[in-house]
């Protein structure tokens, strides 16, 4: 369960007042970077003989002794897979005939098969609007009244090779709705935007998740597409692989620095397992503009995971392909905005970040601006406190000598 706040303007950055938290902190700092790794990371479209042959991106990030498969796709709703094996020499094996079939379990293996040490899917299933202008009435409740969903299996999408970039490691999934009688897309769309690190960094743009090598990144944004309503809210499900009877768990770290990602000193994440398994990591905002700015930021909630009923989801063949039959779903709900503040009616542009990975999430180590924030803070009262120690020592001592006396 999270609930999320907005994110809060001008609210004064306080120092810590104890130095024990000082030094907590201080001591924490190296470890987000530790477990720094770097990884050869390949992307690659998979083609099928056949023509047109549908999206297949394979990610492959290789370590000293482990193998990271990213498997992302647009057959059905956009989905990845992710699985990790602890060999530098695992493979993808696809079946092409098998995973177009109605039936495509055993479409894709990874192999050798007891290598497999994780394995989990994200299947990205509709986009909600809802209409926010009448919320403060008591008959709507946040976010508003939805209008009818956009089921994301029923997109068409780009060809994928030709957004290939391995300068960047990155590739853009672009779609609209097959159908669309009112023209919502003409001239819009909606992009995953998908990218692999060969190490650890921080983007330039907000909101500057720290990624490892062991990560992938998923930008979603929606632009251009006209909205139904004069104050819309968007909204992305997102389902995932339930382990009966229970979902996997969403976290939320608090981290008083905000350097990264201004006035959001929140960090969500969704673990499949205990430490380490895979996460899935946000921040609890998404932003109006390109710029990226305090300005254009939105709060994005997520509602708690539950389970779901598969056939109540567009199905993803890959999920299938890999999974085989399954029955435990869980998904839950992210809606980006609210009804007062900057909104996607802005500029028509929306966008949101998250991170995928396995093992430890990255943390957030103090920035060096922080730093120097706190070492100022502390620093100048502690050495006053010095001085006044050393001066009320002396002074004891001069009181001492001359006691006597008096
Ligand atoms: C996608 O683009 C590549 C190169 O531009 C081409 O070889 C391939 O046939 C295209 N795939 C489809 C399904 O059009
Ligand atoms: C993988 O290699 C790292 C060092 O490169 C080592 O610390 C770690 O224990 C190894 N993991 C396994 C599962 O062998
Ligand atoms: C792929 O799947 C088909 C249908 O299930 C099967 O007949 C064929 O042998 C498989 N191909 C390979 C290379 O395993
Ligand atoms: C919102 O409120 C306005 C004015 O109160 C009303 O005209 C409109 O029909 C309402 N819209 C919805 C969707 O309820
Ligand atoms: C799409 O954009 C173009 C140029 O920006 C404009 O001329 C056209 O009318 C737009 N189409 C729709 C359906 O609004
Ligand atoms: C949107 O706003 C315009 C002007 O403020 C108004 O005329 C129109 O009725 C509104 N549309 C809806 C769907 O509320
Ligand atoms: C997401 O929101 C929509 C619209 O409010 C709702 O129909 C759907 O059940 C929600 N999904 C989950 C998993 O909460």
């Amino acid at each position: 369960m999270c609930r999320h706040e907005g994110p809060r303007w001008g609210c004064g950055r306080c120092a810590p007042s104890s130095m024990l938290l000082l030094i907590q902190l201080l001591s924490a700092a190296p470890f987000g970077l530790l477990g720094e790794e770097t990884r050869q990371v390949s992307l690659e479209v998979i083609p099928d003989c056949r023509d047109p042959s549908p999206n297949l991106l394979h990610i492959r990030a290789v370590g000293s002794n482990s193998t990271l498969h990213y498997v992302w796709s647009s057959m059905g709703p956009p989905a990845v897979l992710l699985v990790a094996t602890n060999t530098p020499h695992s493979t993808l094996t696809v079946n092409w005939s098998r995973l177009l079939s109605p039936e495509p379990d055993g479409g894709l293996t990874v192999l050798p098969k007891n290598s497999i040490q994780f394995s989990s899917a994200l299947v990205f299933t509709r986009l909600f609007e809802f209409d926010s202008a009448n919320t403060s009435e008591a008959s709507a409740k946040p976010p508003g009244k939805p209008y009818p969903p956009y089921s994301l299996a029923e997109f068409s999408w780009n060809n994928i090779t030709d957004s290939l970039d391995l300068a960047t490691l990155s590739a853009t999934f672009r779609g609209r709705p097959i159908q669309d009688p009112a023209g919502a897309f003409a001239n819009g769309s909606l992009a995953f935007r998908v990218q692999a690190f060969t190490r650890s960094s921080r983007p330039a743009q907000a909101p500057r998740l720290l990624h490892s090598a062991d990560t992938c990144q998923l930008e979603v944004a929606l632009f251009g597409a006209y909205p139904r309503g004069n104050r819309s809210l968007f909204g992305l499900e997102v389902a995932t692989l339930g382990q009966a009877p229970d979902c996997p768990s969403v976290q939320e770290q608090r981290s008083i620095d905000d350097e990264y990602a201004p006035a959001v000193f929140k960090l969500d994440q969704l673990l499949w397992g205990s430490l380490p398994s895979g996460f899935m990591q946000w921040r609890p905002v998404a932003f109006a503009q390109r710029q990226r700015g305090r300005e254009s930021s939105l709060p994005c909630q997520a509602s708690p995971l539950r389970p779901t009923l598969a056939y109540l989801l567009p199905q993803s063949p890959i999920v299938r392909a890999f999974f085989g039959p399954q029955t435990d779903f869980c998904a839950f709900n992210l809606t980006f905005g609210a009804p007062t503040g900057p909104g996607y009616w802005d500029e028509y542009y929306l966008s949101w970040s998250m991170l995928l990975g396995v093992g430890t999430p990255p943390v957030d180590a103090l920035s060096p601006l922080i730093l120097g924030i706190m070492a100022v803070a502390l620093g100048a009262p502690g050495l006053m406190l010095l001085a006044g120690g050393i001066f009320l020592l002396l002074w004891h001592k001069q009181c001492s000598q001359y006691q006597p006396i008096n």
